[in-house]
């Protein structure tokens, strides 16, 4: 289902679309290079773009940067934001179509999307996939859910499938780092991790290197793609096994997923050989989303070099965020 708002236009009334931001996949290039344009022209400005706005926060799963980048862009812009913490504090949402809501659930989130839709001006949501079924989360029942039922933009702060704010702030980094995007040299690279994780880092940062022309390689184990629905996005990006690949990088993209075919499993090998050194990554800069296990994903020694941008990307959270508001309700 399609969502609109209606627009007062000397007492005629329209309806336009509403604009939402769950996957860079859903805007042209030339759309999100201006927001990344922006963003590097106004980092650490103030304005009043959103003064009168107020933007909901929903939180199914935890977080530092997302939050805190959000809140506080949100204030530079002179608007307001209102964090919801699902189930504390605010009642637990069930999830499921037609689910007969007699157990620990006591709001939709159909309804829920309805109700914030009459009070904000967008809503703006976290929720991780369960990990239990690949189908399920395949469909990001929360955000569809939002998509469908919102009438105000939704915003996505990483979802089962996406986790688009975060890709724009890892384009923005390369555009800092090397002052383009087309063809730098970028290693999306398996770590291991003590979790089975999910894909939506890598599966936004792969598809905005594509869609931002970079020359992308995936270097994993082999097991360890990334779905069906993501990987035919990508055009011509490489899959390799082979570690000494990222010394030949401009960009090594740090982060670790769970195999598919073993949805949700505790990695039966840890794989601890993959751990990144500043040995492997040679003169690439590296990046990661964070939060980081030191010494499990990269050793002390990649986050203490020159070459770590992982801080930069963190900050460039905010920049871009400002501008991504601006762009749908500003
Ligand atoms: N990278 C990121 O989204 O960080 P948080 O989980 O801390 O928000």
């Amino acid at each position: 289902m399609s969502t609109a708002h209606t627009l007062e236009t000397g007492g005629q009334v329209a309806t336009a679309p509403v604009r939402h931001f769950i996957s860079t996949g859903d805007h042209p290039r030339a759309v999100l290079d201006a927001i990344v344009d922006r963003a590097i022209a106004n980092a650490g400005a103030r304005s009043t773009a959103l003064a009168g706005l107020s933007v909901a926060m929903l939180f199914f799963n935890s977080s530092l940067r997302t939050r805190s980048s959000f809140e506080v862009g949100i204030a530079q812009l002179g608007g307001h934001s209102t964090t919801l913490e699902v189930g504390a504090g605010v009642w637990n949402l069930e999830t499921i179509d037609g689910a007969v809501m007699d157990a620990d659930k006591p709001e939709h989130i159909v309804d829920a999307a309805r109700v914030l839709s009459r009070y904000f001006d967008a809503i703006c949501v976290r929720s991780f996939p369960k990990l239990k079924s690949l189908e399920d989360d395949l469909a990001d029942p929360v955000i569809s859910a939002l998509r469908d039922h919102a009438t105000v933009p939704v915003i996505n702060l990483e979802s089962c499938l996406w986790h688009p704010c975060q890709a724009m702030a890892d384009v923005m980094t390369i555009r800092q780092r090397f002052g383009r995007t087309d063809g730098v040299k970028v290693a999306l690279a398996w770590t291991p991790h003590i979790k089975a994780l999910p894909t939506a880092v890598p599966n936004s940062f792969a598809l905005a290197a594509a869609q931002f022309g970079c020359e992308l390689t995936i270097v994993a184990p082999e097991g360890y793609d990334l779905p069906e629905a993501v990987t035919a996005q990508l055009g011509g990006a490489t899959v390799s096994h082979d570690q000494s690949l990222l010394s030949d990088q401009d960009v090594v993209y740090a982060k670790s997923w769970g195999r598919l075919d073993r949805y949700g499993e505790p990695p039966a090998d840890t794989l601890r050989d993959w751990i990144l050194t500043p040995e492997k990554l040679g003169d690439a800069v590296f990046m990661h989303c964070m939060p980081l296990r030191r010494n499990v994903e990269a050793t002390d020694a990649v986050l203490e070099s020159p070459n770590n941008a992982a801080y930069d990307e963190a900050e460039n959270r905010l920049h871009v965020q400002k501008e991504i508001l601006v762009e749908l309700i500003g």
